[in-house]
């Protein structure tokens, strides 16, 4: 496997673990060396080993470095769109109101059961491509607008063919809880039972799905549904993760804290107890600025959060309701003038943090040896300016798995 080294880079943030939040470790004219898909050394230039003088050089231009960014919370696979929503939230109407009246997740869902399985492909296809473009490295990626055993398969295989057709890491999740489908309005305990005792099996017996999550609010599942949701995922090995205190305090927190999930998600509404529970359990905070500006909410509080010790994490929510945009640079510049994150700590919050969010941690979010030489070259000279004077892609080139994917030129 030939061996290749970065040169004339500018500033290179490594994102290691140690050191909390705001911890980034920035070296000045630093420099990484791979080999195949995998970093064997980072460091300052001027401190390049004898052994690796040899590598292949690849010019940075004078680049800004950063580990590949982790979008660690995405609905990628859906059929339609609802920019007609978008225009009635404008005009007043509220997102539980238009729930009630089977829009929102209820219409997506009849998008996507409408939808094929190629089609849906060609549609995450494209999505993945420019998020690539944008440095985006890894996605989780939930089902959700299927519900019914077959539209939930259905969406995880597509996931599965992603991983196998194109360069960006694929992290499936079954959200077969997202809400209670019409056609068990009546009976949520049929549907409970439907999730439980026959889509969890078939996922688990498929290896589909990593993860089980499951949408705790007024209309879609309360807190003892959601236990019992998340048990038979686990005693399956899908491991927990929750959308919770998005439109209100339901304890979501809490119980996510309860259940040793692996992430909680929004989180909008949590109070203290809610983040000291986090704290405790070691679980990841995902931020999702972009929900919280598309539905013109009360941000999720990540000063408390970091300030109590919890890991943030941020991501787009990639969804056609919520926040109908995979920019996750973007997300970044409103976790800082939102969720009052520092460009440093939001840097953080998708790379290291996220890949913990994912349980993915050993080989991703950070650019240390032994881990994949998943990285980007950023037009900028810092972190702050990058994420401070925002433009459609500051990304000159998102390297995945070693291989350079050409992104461009950035505008000015
Ligand atoms: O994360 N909160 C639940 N799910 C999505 C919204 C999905 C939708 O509106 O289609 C979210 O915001
Ligand atoms: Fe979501």
């Amino acid at each position: 496997m030939p061996l290749k080294r970065l040169v004339n880079a500018g500033l290179l943030y490594t994102c290691a673990a140690p050191g909390g939040q705001a911890a980034v470790h920035p070296v000045p004219r630093g420099t990484l060396v791979w080999e195949g898909e995998v970093i064997r050394w980072v460091g300052p230039e001027a401190d390049l080993p004898a052994a690796f003088a040899g590598a292949e050089p690849v010019d940075a231009g004078g680049a800004m470095v950063i580990p590949g960014l982790i979008d660690c919370h995405t609905h990628l696979a859906f059929g339609g769109w609802r920019a007609g929503e978008f225009e009635q939230r404008i005009l007043g109407a509220g997102y539980r109101e238009i729930a009630r009246a089977g829009g929102g997740i209820a219409a997506t869902v009849r998008h996507t059961r409408a939808a094929s399985e190629e089609a849906l492909f060609a549609r995450c296809l494209d999505f993945l491509r420019e998020m690539a473009r944008l440095g985006v490295t890894t996605v989780e990626c939930k089902s959700g607008y299927g519900l019914t055993v077959e539209d939930e398969l259905k969406t995880l295989r597509v996931y599965r063919r992603l991983a196998g057709a194109q360069p960006v890491g694929i992290v499936p999740t079954l959200l077969g809880a997202h809400v209670v489908p019409p056609e068990f309005a009546n009976d949520r305990a049929g549907y409970l039972h439907l999730l439980c005792d026959e889509l969890i099996p078939r996922v688990a017996a498929e290896r589909l799905a990593v993860f089980a999550d499951v949408f705790v609010e007024e209309t879609a599942f309360r807190p003892e549904e959601a236990r019992r949701y998340l048990a038979a995922a686990r005693r399956h090995g899908l491991e927990a993760r929750l959308h919770v205190d998005q439109l209100g305090d339901d304890g979501g927190a809490r119980l996510a804290a309860e259940v040793g999930a692996v992430s909680a998600d929004h989180l909008e509404y949590t109070g203290d107890d809610g983040i000291r529970a986090l704290a405790r359990a070691g679980v990841v905070a995902v931020a999702l600025p972009l929900a919280t500006l598309y539905l013109g909410q009360r941000p999720m509080a990540a000063r408390r959060f970091v300030e109590a010790g919890v890991p943030v994490a941020v991501a787009t929510d990639f969804n056609p309701g919520t926040a109908p945009s995979y920019h996750l640079p973007l997300a970044l510049t409103l976790a800082c003038t939102l969720n009052r994150l520092t460009p440093a700590e939001a840097l953080k919050g998708a790379t290291c943090y996220a890949a913990r969010a994912i349980r993915q941690e050993r080989r991703l979010g950070s650019l240390e040896p032994g881990k994949r030489a998943d990285f980007v070259l950023l037009d900028a000279p810092d972190v702050n300016y990058w994420l401070y004077h925002f433009r459609p892609n500051a990304a000159l080139a998102t390297f995945l798995r070693g291989r350079p994917l050409s992104t461009g030129a950035a505008s000015p």
